[in-house]
């Protein structure tokens, strides 16, 4: 295959609406099925090249490839490599492409999954780019959004929690804005608030009812999702910005007793203290599932970039 026509996953919005629900299509079979999937990326490799830390990405696209029938390598610590020894993100990447069908990148630096894709011979999957996309997660998100609501559209969604530095909240937002979303209400404190450019962005493209407020119990009876987010420590310029913030939102029972019966709560972990265990055991909470829906829709896009099936 020529470089021109290898597909990646750097941003949702080089997929069509129609490609994404293909995804979520697939994946929800392969969550019903998985064992009719066990052999379809025999024989094929996938690298996890992850320059920043994780649990869910990592664990799960390595799973989902091991599920497959495919096989696995990387590293998880970018010093075991020969970055250490200087070597540009576009030099490892055209040797990896030797070794790997298909290569999974983590970076704390924004638009490197993009550049490695310039230079790669395989599909690149961006597995979060600074604070900027995490489209993996988004379509996490959306297969349990279609699982537990029946569908991704005419939804009123809450964000809360950081919407300035985190990634998930920017890559969500701008996909369920294409699925005719019913309103965004976002929920933060004035330092951790949506970038303008984002919300410019919002208002320009789309008729979607935008609100922005401080506290939780005022908007929690009109929410059909409740999406919690942690306060990105590793984000901030110094430490003393962060601890003022890091308890600006501690979700409890009492913060969603108005809260409707089939509100669904999410959050794409890892939780610090922005949710209570207790609010664990509400049936509302789904941020576990979520975790696990992340293994379907990964293998669903490996088949996808592969294709394989
Ligand atoms: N949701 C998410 O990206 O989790 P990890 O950082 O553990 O991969």
């Amino acid at each position: 295959m020529s470089k021109e026509n290898i597909k990646h996953l750097i941003s949702l919005a080089d997929y069509s609406n129609e490609e994404i629900l293909e995804l979520i299509e697939l994946g929800e079979k392969i969550c019903n099925s998985p064992k009719d999937y066990a052999e379809v990326c025999k024989g094929n490799v996938m690298a996890t090249l992850f320059f920043e830390p994780s649990t869910r990405t990592k664990f799960s696209f390595e799973s989902a490839m091991l599920r497959l029938g495919g096989n696995i390598l990387g590293f998880s610590d970018a010093n075991t490599s020969s970055v250490k020894k200087g070597e540009s993100v576009a030099d490892t990447i055209r040797c990896i492409s030797y070794y790997a069908d298909i290569a999974v990148m983590r970076h704390p630096k924004e638009g490197t999954p993009k550049l490695a894709s310039i230079y790669s011979q395989i599909p690149i999957i961006n597995a979060g780019d600074g604070g900027h996309l995490h489209p993996t997660q988004t379509l996490t998100d959306l297969l349990t959004i279609h699982n537990y609501k029946g569908g991704l559209e005419n939804h009123v969604v809450g964000l809360c929690g950081d919407l300035k530095y985190g990634r998930t909240v920017h890559s969500l937002i701008k996909t369920m804005a294409r699925f005719n979303t019913k309103k965004f209400v976002l929920i933060s404190p004035e330092e951790l608030t949506l970038p303008d450019s984002l919300k410019r962005y919002l208002n320009d493209t789309y008729d979607i009812e935008i609100k922005e407020v401080r506290y939780i119990e005022d908007v929690i009876e009109e929410l059909d999702i409740l999406y919690m987010t942690r306060i990105q420590k590793e984000r901030f310029f110094n430490e003393e910005d962060y601890l003022k913030l890091k308890n600006s939102y501690i979700l409890n029972e009492e913060k969603i007793k108005n809260g409707r019966k089939d509100m669904i709560i999410m959050h794409p972990l890892p939780r610090v203290n922005e949710i209570s265990y207790e609010v664990d055991d509400d049936k509302r909470a789904v941020y576990f599932e979520q975790a696990k829906m992340g293994l379907y829709v990964r293998m669903a896009l490996i088949i996808k970039l592969l294709e394989v099936e």
